[in-house]
Formats: structure tokens, sequence, C-alpha cells
């Protein structure tokens, strides 16, 4: 298996079981990611999810290096469409995912987590995107979502030295929302996740859509967006069920529909 995976309650932590790759993407793993992506996209009882990595090395070191020396032009091709759609997969997902980097996210393992919704790092996580000195571009997105993150100027920082930064520049900068130490990432990253899903699900959902979606929008046609998401959320019983809630003073059961 090329992860393992945990539930608590409504909440599952899915880490990338490759510690000696440090985590790197190969296509059993893409593979894998878009199974357990195509299974939470129809599972209403999962809320959120955390995507981490094993060991305190590397949340993930981008694409396989190793296996992609093997690779003709075709698979190269082939694989990268695959990481395109998996990334595509988690930003449309109903539920929010959150990146507990755990040690090196570069590369790939950087654009992996720049699609997910949070990111929480570890102290001593390194981040970056070393493409440009291996001869390439970041190729899953870092060049369109890191801008739209951190702003261009800080995004072209990263991305034409190739450097790396740590946890605590990509704090300051947006990059990730919250860094904890090593010992307690995960139990953060999972208390984050809890949090995020006491919240009704259809609300998570379409608030994930209203600020993905109308980021790049005009802001008249971004409001549009939001009016529209927020009338599908008038029709749920959960928000009759958080109604009576609150006149009885007690937390609400929300049910995701
Ligand atoms: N693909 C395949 N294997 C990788 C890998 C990758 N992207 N990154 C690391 N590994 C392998 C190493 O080859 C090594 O294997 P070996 O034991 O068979 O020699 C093993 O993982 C440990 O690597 P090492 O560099 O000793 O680990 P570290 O903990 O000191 O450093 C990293 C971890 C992630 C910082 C470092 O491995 C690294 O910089 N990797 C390359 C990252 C990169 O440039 N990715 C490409 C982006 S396009």
């Amino acid at each position: 298996m090329e992860f393992s995976v945990e539930r608590r309650g409504a909440v599952e932590t899915w880490t990338i079981d490759g510690e000696a790759r440090r985590n790197a993407i190969s296509r059993a793993m893409l593979a894998e990611l878009g199974r357990l992506l195509a299974r939470a996209a129809s599972d209403r009882t999962l809320r959120c999810v955390v995507l981490t990595g094993a060991g305190d090395r590397a949340f993930c070191a981008g694409a396989d290096l190793k296996e992609r020396a093997t690779m003709s032009a075709d698979d190269v091709h082939a694989f990268h469409d695959g990481l395109r759609d998996a990334f595509l997969a988690i930003e449309a997902a109903p539920q929010p995912f959150v990146a507990a980097l755990n040690g090196a996210a570069l590369g790939g393992g950087l654009e992996l987590a720049l699609a997910c919704d949070l990111r929480i790092a570890s102290e001593t996580a390194q981040l970056g995107l070393p493409e440009v000195g291996l001869g390439i571009i970041p190729g899953g997105g870092g060049t369109a979502r890191l801008p739209r993150l951190v702003g261009v100027a800080r995004a072209k920082d990263l991305v034409l030295t190739a450097r790396r930064c740590s946890a605590g520049e990509a704090l300051s900068m947006g990059l990730v929302s919250r860094v904890a130490p090593p010992r307690r990432l995960a139990e953060e990253a999972w208390a984050l996740a809890a949090e995020i899903a006491l919240n009704a699900p259809v609300s998570l959902r379409q608030a994930k859509r209203a600020v993905d979606g109308g980021f790049d929008l005009p802001l008249g046609e971004a409001l549009a967006l939001e009016n529209r998401l927020y009338q599908d959320c008038l029709a749920t019983e959960d928000r009759k069920e958080a109604l009576r809630a609150f006149a009885e003073k007690r937390p609400p059961v929300f049910r995701g529909e």
C-alpha cells in the first residue's frame, strides 16, 4: 500500500507510506491517491482529510526521480497528466484537505500541498520548488497556485532561485497558515481538521467552492457565485438543524443534507 489511512471520527489522515524514498510521488502512489480521492468524493461521512508523509524527513520529495529515470517520454507525459488530475481532484473534493508538512515539501511535494485547502508545517520543514535547477519548471501547478497564494513577487523569489525556505519564512508569507513543533504536528493537524469537521458538510463544500472559484473573478462575479452557493445552503436540513440547536442551546448534529 502506498498510503496508510487512519480514521478518527469524521476525519481521515492519509499518510504517504514511502519514507525510504522520502514519500516521493511514484506512479503507484499517484494511482492510489486517485482511488482514495474517488472514494472520498462519495463518502458523505468523511468531513475533512489530513494529508501527510511518513517519518520526519519529508512530507514529499516531489516526483520519484529514480522511477523517472526509467520512464519514456510518453510515460512522463502520462504521469504529469495524472499528477495534474489528482491535484484538481483534491481541489474539487467536497471535504477540506489539510496538508501536514512533516518535513521537506519539494517540487511536486509542495505542489501537492498547494492543492490542499490549508497547510500546517513542522518547525523543521523546508519548502521549495527546485525545478529550474533541474532543467524543468514546476509542472504540477506551482507557477499557477503559488502566486495566487503568496503574490507574484514572493512566488518568483522561490521559483526563480529554486531555493528552499524554512517553515518560519513560509508562515510569514502565508504559504502555510500554522507551524507546530515536530512532535505536536500530527495532533495539531488533526485538531484543526476535527474543528473544521464540526461544521455543516454542505456549507464546507460550498465555502471551499466560493473561495476557490471566486478568487480569480471580478468582484461582481465572485459575489454572484457566492450568492448561488449560499442559496444552496438555505435548502438544507442542516441549516434548520442549526437554528433548532441554537434555540435549544445545544451543539448542532449535522448530517450533510
Ligand atoms: N525521488 C526518489 N528518491 C528520492 C527522492 C526523489 N524525489 N528524494 C529522495 N530520495 C531518496 C534518495 O535517493 C535516498 O535513497 P537511497 O537511500 O537509496 O540513496 C533516500 O530517498 C534518502 O534521501 P536523502 O537525500 O539521504 O534524505 P534526507 O532526509 O537527507 O533529505 C530530501 C531529504 C527530500 C531533502 C532530499 O532527499 C532531497 O532534496 N531530495 C530531492 C528533492 C527534489 O529535488 N525533488 C525533485 C523535485 S522536481
